[in-house]
């Protein structure tokens, strides 16, 4: 269908089945073990919410700061690796449309262009976040991050729940075949396994061992915010505060890791209420993030108003630049824009910091 006949996030989903090849559409759409998990993600946000009326919201404005960037939006792209499987200019569609819209992409390790490429994609003062996989070779990892800092990224996202890559069944049904994932194999990802789907194939360069006692570090090389991308507890959500990283992305991966795990804006109550008790909140020092399933501006509302900074899309975004290319992005950032705009007025939010707790149902939410 032509671009002006796409009303949602789902249509580019929708339309991404039909017209990326097997492969493609495996790696991306693919969940871990039975899928649970990636349909909790969808499921925690039919939690209901009570709206407020008679507020005069004749204006409403939904700009916001991630990690003192100016955002448009307050939503950020998410790293999906491999851009090129499912169209020719892989990222840099997402990197073109976030810099005209003003919104965040956060580049992935296992880009299929490279680093430098995105970046200098980028108009000048845009801000990127950079996603890491760290590598077993941390001569490699502290290169890599060094370089980054140096072109101008705004914050490092350590990705912390993939050890070891989840059993994407759908996608390991598929063999890697030599270049096909239009993924450079560059220095970051070397020692690269062929033979179980393309998940597996680009990360067995993924350091299992990374734990807390890394932490300081990372801290030791670079200046840029560290923000941990992928915690599930309470526990662990103290413990980075404690470790001193400026934040963390409440995620499961987009359910591709630990099947069965909940979902992010079901983790974010326990959490907030843990870091409330230990610090101001909201902390001006220590964002949370939720991720996983996001596709609707009351999606991101509800996860806003429990406590979020702001929220990532990954497939959203994805499946946009596959169906269209970078017109596929920027209809999906004015697509967001516009169900914001309604949702707010409806909610009874004129601004960010309207939104609180109480507009969402979440006795229900943890029933759920
Ligand atoms: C991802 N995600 C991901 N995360 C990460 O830290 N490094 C990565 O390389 C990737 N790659 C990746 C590929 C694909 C195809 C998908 C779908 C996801 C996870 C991603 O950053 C984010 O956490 C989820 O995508 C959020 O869920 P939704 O928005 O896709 O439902």
């Amino acid at each position: 269908p032509p671009l002006d006949e796409i009303l949602n996030l789902h249509d580019f989903e929708a339309v991404a089945k039909i017209i990326l090849p097997d492969k493609a559409w495996a790696y991306y759409s693919s969940a871990s073990d039975d899928e649970i998990t990636i349909r909790e993600n969808r499921a925690a946000y039919q939690s209901l919410v009570p709206s407020r009326i008679l507020r005069d919201v004749t204006v409403v404005d939904w700009s916001t700061t991630i990690l003192g960037q100016k955002s448009n939006l307050p939503v950020y792209i998410s790293a999906t690796a491999l851009g090129k499987l499912g169209h020719p200019d892989g990222e840099l569609n997402l990197t073109r449309a976030a810099g005209k819209h003003g919104v965040i992409q956060m580049i992935p390790t296992l880009a299929s262009c490279s680093f430098d490429e995105i970046v200098d994609a980028a108009l000048p003062n845009q801000p990127l976040f950079l996603q890491l996989y760290v590598n077993r070779d941390r001569t490699i990892t502290k290169r890599y991050v060094q370089h980054a800092e140096k072109r101008g990224v705004k914050g490092l996202f350590i990705t912390v729940d993939a050890p070891q890559l989840g059993r994407r069944e759908k996608d390991m049904r598929m063999k890697f075949v030599g270049d096909d994932a239009g993924a450079k194999v560059q220095e970051n990802m070397s020692g690269v396994k062929k033979d179980e789907g393309v998940a597996r194939a680009i990360s067995s360069f993924i350091d299992p061992s990374l734990s807390w006692k890394d932490i300081p570090w990372f801290r030791s090389i670079t200046n840029m915010p560290i923000i941990l991308k992928g915690v599930s507890t309470p526990e662990d959500a103290v413990l980075a505060l404690e470790a001193g990283v400026q934040g963390i992305v409440l995620s499961n991966h987009g359910g591709r890791q630990l099947d069965t795990s909940r979902s992010g804006l079901e983790n974010l109550i326990d959490i907030v209420n843990v870091l409330k008790t230990r610090g101001p909140w909201p902390n001006p020092n220590f964002s949370v993030f939720v991720d996983g399933g996001v596709r609707r501006a009351s999606d991101v509302l509800k996860a806003l108003a429990l406590g979020a900074s702001a929220v990532g899309i990954g497939r959203g975004f994805l499946y946009a630049f596959c169906s269209y290319g970078e017109a596929g992005v920027e209809k999906a950032f004015k697509i967001l824009g516009d169900e914001l705009e309604m949702n707010m007025r409806l909610l009874g939010a004129r601004n960010l910091k309207e939104l609180v707790p109480e507009m969402v149902d979440a006795s229900a939410l943890q029933a759920h």
